[in-house]
C-alpha cells in the first residue's frame, strides 16, 4: 500500500543533533504529493528572486516570469514605486504581459486590448458598451508583494508574509560588507537537470565534502581543510580561504580574493562571491524529478577590453556546473532505489544540509493536510 502523505512526512526526524541526525528520506525527492505540498508551502509562501534590480530601474520598465505556477510581472510605476502583479487578465485570463523584459508605457493584454496602468489599474476595454454592474475599479492586476535587496528583485505570493529583510535575516549583515550591489550584470546560463530541486541544493550544501572528489580545478584553489560553515537563520554560509595556483590555469586566472563566499539562502538561493565577482544560483522546481537552475554572473568591470576574461571566468563556473550535473542526476536515479531510504550526515561537513531539511520539514508539516485536501 501507499504510504500517506503524513508518513512520508513523519518518517524524518527534524529533532535529531546532527551526529545523529539523517538526511529528510528518499520520497520526499520522488514523491509528486511531496512536490505539491512544496509548491503549495514553501514556493507560495517564500521571497522568491525574480529580477534584478537593473531591470527594473526607470518608470516603465517591467519582468515576467512564472513562480510556483503563477505568471507574475513586475514592473516600475510612473510615481516610480516597484509593484508586482499577477500578470493574469481579469478579462479571459490571458497574459497580459508577454514578452521576458522590456519597457512600456500601458500593459495591454494581446487578446482583446484590455488596457492596464503601469499601477495595475484597469484602464480601457474596447467594446464594453452596456455591460451592467461592472466594477472597473475591482478588476485591476491582482497584486502581489515586491521588494527588494542589494540589487536583487523578490516577490511573494504570501500578502501575509513577513518582510523580506525579516525573512532573510542575518543574510543581510554577512552579505553587506562584500559590495555585490557594485557588481554589473555580465551573462545568463540556464541548466535544465533531471534530478529533483533539493538534490542540487544538497550537493551545494555538503560542506566542501565533494569538492576535491568531484572539482579537481576549483579545489586547486581553495585551502579545503580550513574551508568553514555557518548556519544562522536560514541561510548557510560556507567560505575558505583561497591559496594562489596555477595547477589549473583557467581556474587559478578568475578565482581570486583571500576568502571564497558561498551563500545558500532557504530554499533555493546561491549567491557566491570572489575578488569582484559574484554568480547566484536560482533553482526552480520543475516536477518531483526534474529542476531548471539559473546562473547569472556579476563582474566589477563589464567594460568590452574585460569580455574575454570575463567569459573565461563564466566559462570557468560552467565546467563547475557541469560537474555537479551528472552526479545530481546520478542521486536522483540513486533516491528511486529499493536499496536507499535515507543517509547520514558529516558532523564536520554537511550542517548546512540538516539546516536545510529542517526548514523545509517545518514548513512541509504546518498545513499537510488541509493543503493537499484537494490532491489527495
Ligand atoms: S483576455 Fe485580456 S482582453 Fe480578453
Ligand atoms: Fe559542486
Amino acid at each position: 500500500m501507499q504510504a500517506s502523505t503524513e508518513q512520508i512526512l513523519s518518517s524524518y526526524n527534524d529533532r535529531a543533533p546532527l551526529a545523529e541526525a539523517s538526511t529528510i528520506p528518499a520520497p520526499w525527492y520522488v514523491d509528486p504529493r511531496i512536490a505539491e505540498l512544496e509548491r503549495l508551502n514553501v514556493f507560495s509562501k517564500t521571497w522568491q528572486l525574480v529580477a534584478r534590480t537593473d531591470q527594473v530601474q526607470k518608470p516603465g520598465d517591467f519582468v515576467t516570469t512564472r513562480l510556483a505556477g503563477e505568471p507574475i510581472v513586475v514592473v516600475r510605476g510612473s510615481d516610480d514605486t516597484l509593484r508586482a502583479f499577477y500578470n493574469v487578465c481579469r478579462h479571459h485570463a490571458a497574459a497580459v504581459v508577454t514578452q521576458p523584459c522590456g519597457h512600456a508605457e500601458i500593459l495591454q493584454c494581446p487578446y482583446h486590448g484590455w488596457k492596464y496602468g503601469l499601477d495595475g489599474s484597469l484602464k480601457g476595454m474596447p467594446e464594453f458598451e452596456g455591460v451592467q454592474n461592472f466594477d472597473r475599479a475591482a478588476n485591476g492586476l491582482v497584486p502581489i508583494r515586491v521588494e527588494t535587496w542589494e540589487c536583487f528583485v523578490f516577490v511573494n505570493l504570501d500578502l501575509q508574509a513577513a518582510p523580506l529583510q525579516q525573512f532573510l535575516g542575518g543574510l543581510v549583515k554577512r552579505l553587506a560588507p562584500l559590495g555585490v550591489s557594485k557588481l554589473h550584470y555580465f551573462d545568463r546560463r540556464t541548466y535544465d537537470i533531471h534530478c529533483n530541486w533539493k538534490v542540487y541544493i544538497d550537493n551545494y550544501l555538503d560542506g566542501g565534502y565533494h569538492v576535491p572528489h568531484l572539482h579537481k580545478g576549483l579545489n586547486s584553489v581553495l585551502d579545503y581543510k580550513q574551508y568553514a560553515i555557518e548556519n544562522e537563520d536560514r541561510y548557510c554560509l560556507q567560505s575558505s580561504p583561497m591559496v594562489a595556483s596555477d595547477e589549473d590555469a583557467a581556474t587559478g586566472a578568475t578565482r581570486k580574493g583571500d576568502r571564497a563566499w558561498y551563500f545558500w539562502q532557504y530554499p533555493n538561493l546561491m549567491i557566491n562571491c570572489y575578488e569582484g565577482y559574484m554568480d547566484t544560483n536560482y533553482v526552480v522546481p520543475v516536477d518531483a524529478d526534474h529542476c531548471t537552475v539559473i546562473f547569472d554572473f556579476y563582474f566589477s568591470d563589464v567594460s568590452e577590453a574585460r569580455r574575454a576574461y570575463n567569459t573565461e571566468s563564466v566559462n570557468v563556473g560552467n565546467r563547475v556546473q557541469d560537474e555537479d550535473l551528472g552526479i545530481c542526476e546520478d542521486v536522483q536515479r540513486g533516491l528511486k532505489s529499493r536499496a536507499y531510504g535515507a543517509g547520514r550526515l558529516s558532523v564536520r561537513r554537511e550542517a548546512g544540509e540538516q539546516l536545510f531539511h529542517q526548514l523545509l520539514a517545518a514548513d512541509l508539516k504546518q498545513h499537510p493536510v488541509s493543503s493537499l485536501a484537494a490532491a489527495d
